[in-house]
């Protein structure tokens, strides 16, 4: 079965309390538990939360030349984070960007650049939740 991790960056933590009506209502733990469930079969999926950019770059390093996929939504690293990128560039394995909003579509230009999207497999913004589903989707493939 295909490994897969979600890493998760600073301030996701805090869905379902944070902005509400851009992230939604659900607590990232429900959506997981839901998820664990769905892909019981197809994935053996883990998950990683932090708000510290190196334990991102750490945990990308630990995995990424073993794991057969990885979800990242970066949070505000996403937008900025030179070092991520890097750590993305240095690993064999497959990165999915996903976004929760569409942070094209966002008010604060600064959200309009993703410098990880260079070296991904490509990006998903947009779909609530579910652009986490349509990673897992592609990832489960094949
Ligand atoms: C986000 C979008 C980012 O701009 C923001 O900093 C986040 C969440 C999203 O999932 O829509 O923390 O990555």
């Amino acid at each position: 079965m295909k490994k897969v991790i979600i890493i998760n960056g600073p301030n996701l933590n805090l869905l379902g309390k944070r902005e509400p009506t851009i992230y939604g209502n659900t607590t990232f733990q429900d959506f997981y538990t839901e998820l664990k469930n769905d892909y019981a079969k197809k994935l053996d999926l883990h998950y990683f939360q932090s708000n510290h950019e190196g334990a991102i770059i750490d945990k990308i390093h630990e995995i990424g030349f073993d794991y057969d996929g990885i979800v990242l939504n970066g949070g505000a690293f996403s937008h900025y984070s030179y070092a991520i990128t890097d750590a993305i560039a240095a690993i064999s394995c497959p990165v999915i960007e996903v976004h929760i909003s569409n942070v094209h579509a966002r008010t604060e230009s600064f959200r309009h650049q993703t410098v990880f999207t260079a070296k991904c497999k490509g990006i998903i913004s947009g779909f609530g939740l579910n652009s986490y589903r349509l990673a897992l989707e592609e990832f489960s493939r094949g």
